[in-house]
C-alpha cells in the first residue's frame, strides 16, 4: 500500500513529499495553522499502521481524549478525505482504545496523570502526537523512552516560545539529530484553502498569534496578550444582546482577599459566544471580606436574577469553579447548587483558545463585564516565564479573565461544533 492509494483526496508537493520521506524514528509536521499538517501526518500514519510489523502497542496521544477524537478521529473517520478506509477506522470520544484498519490503538489524553502510568507500561510500535508542544517535556521524554527498536513517531505542531523544550532540545539540534526528521508547513501547503479562508486567517490573527499561527514563526511572548482586544469589536451593549440558543456556563474564579467574579457565558444566534453577565465581589474595594456562606450566597442571588434583557427559559448548565477553591466549592455543595464542576486551568491553552476566538469575532461580551472589559487591555506576558520557555500571563488584575476562561474552556465540548460550522460558513 502506498501514499496515494490511501489518499483519496488530492495532495499539495508539500504534502506528498512529507508521507514519502517521514521515514525517520521522529517525523515532525511543523508550521502554521490549518495549514494541512494533520492531513498529510495522518496519512503517513495510516500507512504506518497498516504497514508496520514492529511489535508492541500503538498509541494516539493529544492533550485530552475529546481533543484526539476532535483533531485525530474526525478527520480520520472522514470518508471525503480518506475515502473507503474512514469506515475502518472506529472511536467514541472519551473511550481509551480505537480501532485503526483492524489493530487496536490505545488514546492518551497527556494532561491526565492516568495516561502516565498507562504509558510507563507500554512498549510502543508506533505514536501519533497531536499537537506536540502542549504535552510536558516528561510526558514526551517517557513517550521516547517507550519507544521499541524499529518504532516510529509522527506528530504535529503549531510553533510555540523559541525556548519551548520541543525547540530546545529538539528542532534547534535536528544537525546533531539523525533520527529527526521536520516539515514546515505554510498556508499555502493546504491544496484546499481558499485564497478568501487564507486572508480571513491572516485578518483573525494579530501580533504574536499573526508570526505564530500564520507565517509559522517560533516567536517569544511579549506585551500585551490580547492585543487583539478592540472594544469597538468586541464589546455589545447588554440592552442590544442578541439572541440566545443556549447559557453554557458560569465561571467562577475565587479570591479571598482579591476578587470573587463569575462570567457567565452564552451561544448566540449566529454561532458566537458571549459572555453575558458578570458578577464580583472585591474584598480589597470593598473593604470587608466576606465568608464562603456570604459569597455562595451573592452568586446564586445573581444566577437567580435575569441576566438577558428579554425573558428566556434558559439558565446555566454548568458552574465551573476555579480549581483551587476548595472551601468554596464544599460552600456551594452545601447549598444545592447544580451543576458545578471543577474547571479546566490549563492557563496556556485556554488563553490561545480565547485569543483565537477574538481574533475571529467569535467571542463577544457585554459591557455588563465590566472586570472583564477593564482586565482585558492590561493582561501581559510574563517576560521571566518566556525566557523559560513558557507563555504565562503576569498575575495581575485577571480574575474576570480567569472567569471567563474557565466557562469557556471548561465547556469546549459542547460549544465547539457549533463554533467551527461559523468558520467554515466564513
Ligand atoms: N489534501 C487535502 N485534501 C482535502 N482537504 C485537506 C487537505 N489538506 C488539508 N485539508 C483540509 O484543510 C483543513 C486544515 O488541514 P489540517 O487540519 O491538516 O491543518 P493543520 O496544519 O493540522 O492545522 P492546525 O495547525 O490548525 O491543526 C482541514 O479541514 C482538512 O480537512
Ligand atoms: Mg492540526
Amino acid at each position: 500500500m502506498n501514499t496515494t492509494a490511501l489518499a483519496s483526496m488530492p495532495l499539495s508537493p508539500k504534502q506528498l513529499l512529507s508521507c514519502q520521506e517521514s521515514t525517520a524514528r521522529i517525523n515532525v509536521w511543523e508550521g502554521s495553522v490549518r495549514s494541512g499538517k494533520t492531513i498529510a501526518s495522518l496519512l503517513r500514519w495510516l500507512l504506518y499502521v497498516a504497514t508496520s510489523t514492529v511489535r508492541g502497542e500503538l498509541v494516539v496521544v493529544s492533550r485530552t481524549r475529546d481533543s484526539a477524537a476532535r483533531n485525530v478521529f474526525a478527520p480520520l473517520m472522514d470518508p471525503d478525505l480518506f475515502g473507503p478506509i474512514a469506515h475502518q477506522v472506529q472511536y467514541t470520544a472519551g473511550a481509551p482504545t480505537a480501532t485503526i484498519l483492524g489493530r487496536t490503538v490505545w488514546v492518551l489524553g497527556s494532561s491526565d496523570v492516568r495516561s502516565e502510568n498507562v504509558l510507563r507500561g507500554l512498549t510502543c510500535a508506533g505514536a501519533y502526537v497531536d499537537e506536540v508542544t502542549l504535552l510536558r517535556e516528561d510526558f514526551f521524554t517517557q513517550l521516547l523512552n517507550r519507544l521499541w527498536e524499529g518504532a516510529r513517531l509522527f506528530g504535529t505542531t503549531n510553533p510555540d516560545n523559541p525556548a519551548h523544550w520541543l525547540k530546545r532540545r529538539f528542532l534547534d539540534r535536528l544537525h546533531e539529530l539523525p533520527d529527526w526528521r521536520t516539515w514546515k508547513f505554510v498556508l499555502d501547503d493546504n491544496p484546499v484553502l481558499s485564497e478568501e479562508r487564507k486572508a480571513a486567517i491572516r485578518r483573525e490573527n494579530t501580533g504574536l498569534f499573526y508570526r505564530r499561527n500564520v507565517l509559522g514563526e517560533w516567536v517569544a511572548a511579549e506585551g500585551a496578550i490580547f492585543d487583539m482586544w478592540d472594544p469597538a469589536r468586541h464589546v455589545i451593549g447588554w440592552a442590544d444582546l442578541p439572541e440566545l440558543v443556549d447559557l453554557i456556563a458560569v465561571g467562577v474564579d475565587y479570591g479571598t482577599t482579591n476578587a470573587t467574579a463569575a462570567l457567565l457565558l452564552g451561544l448566540d444566534v449566529d454561532r458566537r459566544l458571549v459572555l453575558v453577565d458578570e458578577w464580583r465581589y472585591d474584598a480589597a474595594t470593598a473593604q470587608q471580606r466576606l465568608t464562603d456562606a456570604q459569597l455562595s450566597a451573592g452568586l446564586r442571588s445573581w444566577l437567580d436574577r435575569p441576566h438577558t434583557p428579554y425573558p428566556t427559559a434558559l439558565r446555566p448548565r454548568w458552574v465551573a469553579l476555579d480549581p483551587a477553591a476548595a472551601s468554596f466549592r464544599v460552600q456551594l455543595q452545601t447549598d444545592g447548587l447544580q451543576g458545578l464542576v471543577s474547571a479546566e486551568n490549563d492557563v496556556t491553552y485556554g488563553i490561545r483558545t480565547m485569543a483565537s476566538l477574538l481574533g475571529s469575532e467569535r467571542l463577544m461580551v457585554s459591557d455588563r463585564c465590566a472586570g472583564f472589559v477593564t482586565e482585558a487591555p492590561g493582561y501581559s506576558w510574563d517576560p521571566k516565564a518566556t525566557e523559560a520557555g513558557e507563555d504565562k500571563p503576569i498575575k495581575t488584575a485577571d480574575h474576570s479573565l480567569d472567569a471567563g476562561r474557565y466557562a469557556i474552556t471548561t465547556t469546549e465540548r459542547l460549544w465547539r461544533p457549533a463554533i467551527d460550522l461559523r468558520a467554515v460558513a466564513a
